[in-house]
């Protein structure tokens, strides 16, 4: 059986209310918080990135690293079009040197494009383990509709043989199709998103990867006991489950509490989702079966299941750092957005971003990074 044997996340250490958002942009606080379900919104100083994030999240979860023999980093928020975001974590997380690195991207479909790739090299490899980090920063323009569903956040998963975590079934449906409802070309630090077609995309991806998936396995909806979704805000996850179940949120509120603070983490936010709900189930859920809805725009859509296996919760470690985060000002978030652009010095005045730095151990991991 192979599966999830270690998982954990992180995220920036900065947050803004999303009721303060609303003030700002002259919008009704219930669009945010009842409309999109949102109620705060990491935020990543100017010295996180993607690999900063990867860094962090990883941290949390390896020990001995000898045989790790793969390491996949899953993010559409890369810092170099040719040398891959694992490579710049080679050393810091002493990972061995016969480790093989890469990097995988196609939207937020990327973390499970690394979790299938993982879980094959683990099949073919018995005595080896592999390294899977999902790491994003959203971004949006601001004042666009896409900005109250930006945020940030990364999922590092050791995947094995006899996992401790979680077992994976590889049986899987999919669904994939050339569409532009949300890209960013190479010129850009901002997606493009036509908002509307994104939604209709992720619903059709839903039920197509679904009904394929049910034709392969067997099963159908009432053989899956908990449902998790990749969730750029909490109302599109809510709304792709009353699509599949015709029911609002039972099975999959508990699934729901870290992504409705944390925001968009593209690659990562399934697996964030997943980890809300090992977290904050009242219930022991070993044994029982979890349905997983992968999207990624431009477009993948994958379901498949994975099942918690027997005292799972002794291996997955709950801490507080949500709360710990600092809440800063739409102010302080606005010369965040920008500081790398000329409008930095429009928006920003005479506010210093100094002060802004993660106080992670490990930052401006590349020649990349700015202070
Ligand atoms: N009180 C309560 N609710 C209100 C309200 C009020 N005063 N005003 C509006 N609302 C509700 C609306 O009714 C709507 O809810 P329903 O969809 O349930 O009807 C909700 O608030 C949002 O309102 P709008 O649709 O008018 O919002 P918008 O057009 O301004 O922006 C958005 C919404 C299109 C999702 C935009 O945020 C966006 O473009 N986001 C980025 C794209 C995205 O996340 N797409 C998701 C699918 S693609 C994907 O999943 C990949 C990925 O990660 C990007």
């Amino acid at each position: 059986m192979i599966g999830i044997d270690a998982i954990d996340f992180t995220t920036s250490r900065y947050f803004i209310e999303m009721s303060d958002l609303a003030v700002a942009r002259g919008v009704p606080v219930e669009k945010y918080v009842d409309g999109l379900h949102q109620r705060q919104m990491s935020v990543a100083p100017p010295n996180e990135d993607a690999v900063t994030l990867g860094y962090a999240a990883a941290s949390k979860i390896l020990d001995d690293t000898s045989d790790i023999g793969l390491f996949i980093f899953a993010t559409e928020s890369s810092i170099d079009q040719s040398k891959s975001a694992g490579t710049f974590l080679l050393d810091v997380l002493q990972l061995p040197r016969s480790c093989i690195t890469y990097e995988i991207k196609q939207a937020c479909f990327s973390g499970t494009a690394a979790l299938f790739a993982a879980y094959n090299y683990v099949a073919m490899n018995k005595n080896k383990r592999a390294l899977v980090v999902a790491s994003d920063i959203a971004r949006y323009t601001i004042h666009s509709p896409g900005e109250a569903t930006q945020g940030c956040g990364a999922v590092a998963m050791i995947i094995s043989n006899d996992p401790k975590v979680l077992s994976i079934d590889p049986t899987y449906g999919s669904y994939s199709t050339n569409t532009y409802d949300f890209y960013r070309p190479n010129c850009q630090s901002e997606a493009i998103v036509d908002g509307a077609l994104s939604a209709k995309m992720y619903l059709t991806a839903l039920k197509e990867s679904f009904k394929e998936f049910s034709v392969k396995s067997g099963a159908s909806i009432s053989d899956i006991d908990y449902f998790c979704y990749h969730t750029p805000f909490c109302k599109m996850a809510i709304k792709a489950h009353d699509n599949l179940v015709g029911d609002r949120t039972s099975a999959m509120a508990d699934s729901l509490v870290y992504n409705s603070v944390i925001g968009n983490s593209y690659s990562a936010s399934l697996y964030i989702s997943l980890l809300s709900l090992l977290h904050n189930s009242q219930n022991d859920i070993s044994g029982r079966r979890i349905g997983m809805f992968s999207y990624g725009s431009g477009c993948v859509g994958q379901y498949f299941c994975c099942k918690p296996q027997k005292n799972y919760f002794d291996f997955i470690k709950k801490s507080d750092f949500i709360a710990l985060r600092e809440r800063i000002s739409i102010k302080e978030y606005e010369a965040v957005h920008y500081h790398n652009s000329p409008k930095y010095h429009e928006t920003s005045g005479s506010l210093s971003l100094e002060t802004l730095t993660s106080q992670r151990k490990y930052v401006l991991l590349s020649k990349y990074s700015k202070p």
